[in-house]
């Protein structure tokens, strides 16, 4: 019941102030017909961090977490022409889908994907000098304790760091889960929260995916 009535309101808030937008359509259409697990952000969350990525000015972003590359898309909506997007991905099929897609949208220019685990990718990104002033954490949630470290040491102060999915149905509450990402998510909360060189705060979110949240933090110093 509750699902349903999140999903309506979704849909209502998309309707109204979301103008349709074929690029997007015809992105989640070319993931759904690769048998992509439908797990991007909706179009009302693509849209928050599309504006979240104004907000901060932002020129370059990195994104841990493409799969066909929706989110992608909207972080590149926000750059301007010679902004730029890194974008980590762990597959090669969901890389090739996110590709085309970006591809199709006309980005290809100011997006960066790198295929690899992120672990693997993250460090060559040091060499690079250029600092994140947006870092969107959004793949396996069992290394996000990792991943808060490295968007710490590439990000530049005042960046804003933003995780996906830090509430996952309430279970985040459970200390006897066993699920690995679950555990990662609660060893990112106990992180986040010592952390001294960033100030967080998470938000939970209902809608067409759920139940589910954002944590999101500034970087204060690094
Ligand atoms: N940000 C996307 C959704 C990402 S889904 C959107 O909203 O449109 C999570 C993605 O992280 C999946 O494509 C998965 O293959 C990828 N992933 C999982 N483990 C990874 C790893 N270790 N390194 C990089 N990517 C990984
Ligand atoms: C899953 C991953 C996500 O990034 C998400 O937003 C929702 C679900 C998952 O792995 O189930
Ligand atoms: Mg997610």
């Amino acid at each position: 019941m509750a699902q349903d009535e999140w999903s309506a309101v979704d849909a209502y808030i998309v309707g109204k102030l979301l103008s349709q937008d074929p690029v997007f359509e015809a992105a989640l259409e070319r993931n759904r017909a690769a048998g992509l697990p439908p797990i991007d952000v909706s179009p009302a969350q693509g849209k928050l961090l599309h504006l979240l990525a104004r907000l901060v000015g932002a020129r370059n972003i990195l994104e841990i977490g493409t799969l066909g590359g929706y989110s992608t898309l909207w972080f590149a909506r926000a750059l301007p022409l010679d902004g730029r997007i890194v974008t980590l991905e762990f597959s090669p099929i969901h890389a090739a889908v996110a590709l085309e897609n970006i591809q199709a949208a006309g980005e290809g220019a100011k997006v960066d994907l790198r295929v690899g685990p992120a672990l693997d990718t993250l460090p060559l990104l040091e060499q690079d000098g250029v600092p994140f002033d947006l870092v969107f954490i959004d793949a396996d949630k069992r290394n996000n304790p990792d991943y808060l470290r490295w968007a710490l040491r590439l990000a530049r102060v005042g960046a804003l760091i933003v995780i996906d999915n830090v509430v996952r149905g309430g279970r985040v509450l459970d200390p006897a889960s066993d699920d690995p990402d679950i555990i990662g998510t609660r060893r990112f909360f106990e992180i986040a929260g010592e952390e001294k060189r960033w100030s967080a705060t998470a938000i939970q979110t209902v809608g067409a995916k759920g139940w589910d949240g954002f944590a999101l933090a500034i970087v204060e110093q690094n």
